[in-house]
């Protein structure tokens, strides 16, 4: 833990925008997928972290649970999924009959890397009393080991909502299960993974920032480690993010998620100023070319990808039957739980 915070200079860190493809490059590739997705008669889904001529095109961006509930109600016959590759998953869960296609297979999340079945299954037979959420974030199978899935959306909901004469155990983020019981006094069992991306954002240069703009708010992700969260004025899911930021009276806003979300939070709000939490390297240096920090599965889709991916229908999403059914309930039990008011 770094407990000095590294020069920034004297400037606000400025987000430098990765290269942005050549407009005519960019809007022949727009025509090309509308087009495809006309024929096809597919849906877009988007998650908010996607590139910006990704956003651009998609018939909705939202949040894991804003694009749970699209892909629960649509009538599209294709569903290209532009996120991660358990997002495109939840999605052939809930429409096994469709095709489910993603621009790049590879798009993983390192939180589901960080719960395979087998020992989930281990640590569950340990307890037979043991209720397991899991965050969305997680594979389909470990899905169908879990009795409910939430996002960092409903997660405090579904928490609240879960049997009093259970044992609760968390799965596989604990910096969110552990803001839950924050939250909810609800004790958890949690699984030791995390969001290789948020937990980069140090309290020191939030803490630097926040002193250079005291009138700018924290808006941090649950993702994010406690000592940063403790610098927030609120926590929440990326979809309500924007929604806070568009109704706050505030100007500027201090950012602390993927630096994907500013392309929405500056088309929603054109008149605010929204600065990105810088990440540090070992070495005290901003990454890269970026200050900002990214998710280098979020960034993998392109709209290349995404154009192959309709023109050839390929990589889909699949799944057996079985896990299927085994999957379905959980999510379902999270989508109803959501809808309560
Ligand atoms: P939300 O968009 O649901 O807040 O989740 C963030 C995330 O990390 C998705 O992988
Ligand atoms: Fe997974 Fe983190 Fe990337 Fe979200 S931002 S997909 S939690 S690695």
């Amino acid at each position: 833990m770094i407990d000095v915070a590294p020069p920034l200079g004297g400037a606000l860190p400025r987000p430098v925008s990765r290269p942005l493809l050549p407009p005519k490059r960019r809007e022949a590739l727009t025509r090309e997928i509308l087009a495809l997705k006309h024929r096809l008669n597919a849906v877009l889904l988007a998650h908010n972290y996607q590139v910006p001529e990704i956003q651009d095109v998609a018939d909705y961006v939202g949040d894991s649970l804003g694009l749970a509930q699209q892909a629960a109600k649509t009538d599209a016959e294709v569903i290209a999924f532009c996120g991660v590759h358990f997002m495109a998953e939840t999605a052939k869960i809930l429409n096994p009959g469709k095709i489910v296609v993603l621009p790049d297979k590879e798009a993983g999340c390192s939180l589901e890397e960080s719960c395979p079945p087998d020992q989930l299954r281990a640590l569950q037979a340990t307890n037979p009393n043991f209720y397991t959420i899991a965050y969305i974030n997680c594979s389909a199978e470990v899905k169908a080991l879990s009795d409910i899935i939430c996002t960092s959306g409903n997660a405090e909901k579904i928490v609240r909502a879960a049997p009093a004469d259970r044992d609760l155990l968390f799965v596989p983020d604990e910096n969110l299960g552990q803001w839950v019981m924050e939250q909810t006094g609800r004790p958890m069992t949690l699984w030791k993974g995390n969001c290789y991306a948020h937990v980069e954002f140090q309290s020191a240069h939030v803490r630097r920032l926040k002193a250079t703009c005291p009138d700018a708010p924290v808006v941090v992700h649950p993702e994010s480690l406690r000592e940063v969260r403790a610098l927030a004025d609120v926590v929440c899911s990326t979809e309500k993010m924007i929604t806070f930021c568009r109704q706050s009276p505030a100007r500027r806003f201090i950012i602390v998620t993927e630096s994907g979300i500013l392309h929405r939070l500056r088309k929603e709000c054109p008149d605010k100023e929204f600065l990105c939490a810088p990440v540090f390297n070992a070495m005290q240096m901003p990454t890269d070319n970026c200050r900002c920090s990214e998710c280098k599965y979020m960034k993998l889709n392109t709209l290349e990808k995404l154009r192959d991916c309709l023109a050839q229908l390929a990589p889909r999403v699949e799944l057996s039957r079985d896990l299927i059914q085994r999957a379905r309930q959980p999510i379902e039990r999270m989508l109803e739980i959501s809808a309560r008011p």
